[in-house]
């Protein structure tokens, strides 16, 4: 059973960081990696031709045993919204279709299924959990699954949702998509890292990940698994490492009509960021060492007094399997107003997000029994004063 790793990161002494789903803290050893690699670049004639796809292949590698792919499956891009549009522009709809979105997704998704729609020709139906329900999951992947029939062309939604946490179904979703046709594009930026997740298992068609949340890595790198349907797509921009010529640099100018294989076509221009991929890297290993089954498992042992004190005082919280362990917004008791809340847990340096009406806690394997008691306590005062 996995115990604390806050050894592991550099966060300051003190601080009760229970937003991971913000930005996740640097690990010490990304951050060696990364001072490693400013160093490097003194010397450019230190770097080798192959040093240009050497990190890239290692990246790949990693990320498809985090998800269950081919390295060959996996491309590198700076952020989610660039993934987005990747691949729904080579995605096109028959007369009458309709995208599928759930209710308050993330932006970079909405606006480039927004787009999708309009060239498309085709419709959103956005989809909600029942209203007056305590608890959102059930009700709303019922409503998902439901919705997803023969005119639906494509699925995106955030696999645990970014506000609230609720945890989508992807098996079954995946599965329906199948069904009916529909292609099955998921972010999986607030989850993949401290959960498991199979991309064959649920027959997802695209895989987007932001880094800098729950792979620890830094900003503006995400990462994607992309589907083989894809595997004839036009990317965005038309970088030379994508040829299959790329490695021999003496031959570039013999301009290459094939792309490499797989999903590299949709890996952004100067994928091979010197600085930036060395620290992914070191939290690729980190996590693959950990494995994010005992990540999630460590969060669910943290959580539980925090999840009964919720109840105790009157509140409640989503309910397995639709809880997601490492980030969840629990409904606090309607007397306390989460802005003027969190106002007063960060004078006590507790560290948590306000998402809408939702008070937003993520945890993670750095976080330890005091960081739960300071928010448990902050709480209790609160509702002693209203
Ligand atoms: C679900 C989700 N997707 C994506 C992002 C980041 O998007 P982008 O990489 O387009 O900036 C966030 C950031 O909060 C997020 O919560």
């Amino acid at each position: 059973m996995i115990t604390c790793q806050k050894n592991s990161f550099n966060l300051d002494p003190g601080v009760h960081y229970l937003n991971n789903a913000y930005r996740g803290p640097q690990l010490r050893s990304s951050e060696e990696a990364g001072i490693a690699s400013i160093i490097r670049q003194r010397n450019p004639f230190q770097f080798k031709p192959m040093d240009f796809f050497e990190g890239l292949d290692s990246i790949r590698i990693s990320f498809g045993k985090l998800v269950n792919c081919q390295a060959s499956a996996v491309a590198v891009m700076p952020s989610t919204s660039y993934g987005f549009t990747s691949v729904l522009n080579n995605l096109k709809a028959k007369p009458n279709s309709k995208a599928i979105v759930v209710k308050d997704e993330f932006p970079s998704g909405y606006f480039a299924i927004a787009r999708w729609a309009k060239e498309n020709q085709a419709t959103i139906e956005t989809i909600s959990p029942d209203p007056n329900e305590i608890t959102l999951g059930e009700s709303w992947n019922k409503n998902l699954l439901e919705a997803i029939d023969s005119n639906t062309a494509v699925v995106l939604l955030s696999s645990v949702h970014w506000m609230n946490g609720v945890k989508f179904d992807l098996k079954a979703i995946g599965a329906k998509c199948k069904e009916m046709g529909a292609s099955f594009i998921v972010d999986g930026t607030q989850s993949v890292g401290a959960m498991p997740i199979d991309v064959q298992e649920c027959q997802i068609d695209a895989l987007i990940c932001a880094t800098y949340k729950w792979l620890l890595g830094p900003y503006s790198l995400t990462i994607a698994f992309i589907g083989e349907k894809f595997y004839s797509g036009t990317p965005l921009e038309e970088s030379w490492m994508n040829r299959n010529n790329a490695r021999d640099f003496g031959k570039l100018s013999e301009y290459e009509d094939k792309y490499i294989n797989g999903a590299a076509r949709f890996t952004v221009g100067e994928a091979s960021n010197f600085i930036l991929l060395p620290m992914l890297q070191a939290s690729l290993d980190q996590i693959l060492e950990w494995t994010p089954a005992a990540i999630q498992d460590y969060a669910k042992r943290l959580n539980s007094p925090l999840l009964q004190f919720i109840k105790k005082i009157g509140g409640n919280s989503e309910e397995e399997p639709y809880l997601a362990q490492h980030l969840f917004a629990p409904q606090l008791p309607a007397a306390i107003n989460p802005e003027v809340l969190k106002q007063e847990l960060e004078k006590n340096s507790v560290y948590v997000s306000t998402r809408g009406k939702y008070l937003r806690v993520s945890v993670n394997i750095y976080n330890e029994k005091e960081d739960i008691d300071a928010l448990m306590h902050v709480i209790g005062q609160q509702l002693s004063s209203v």
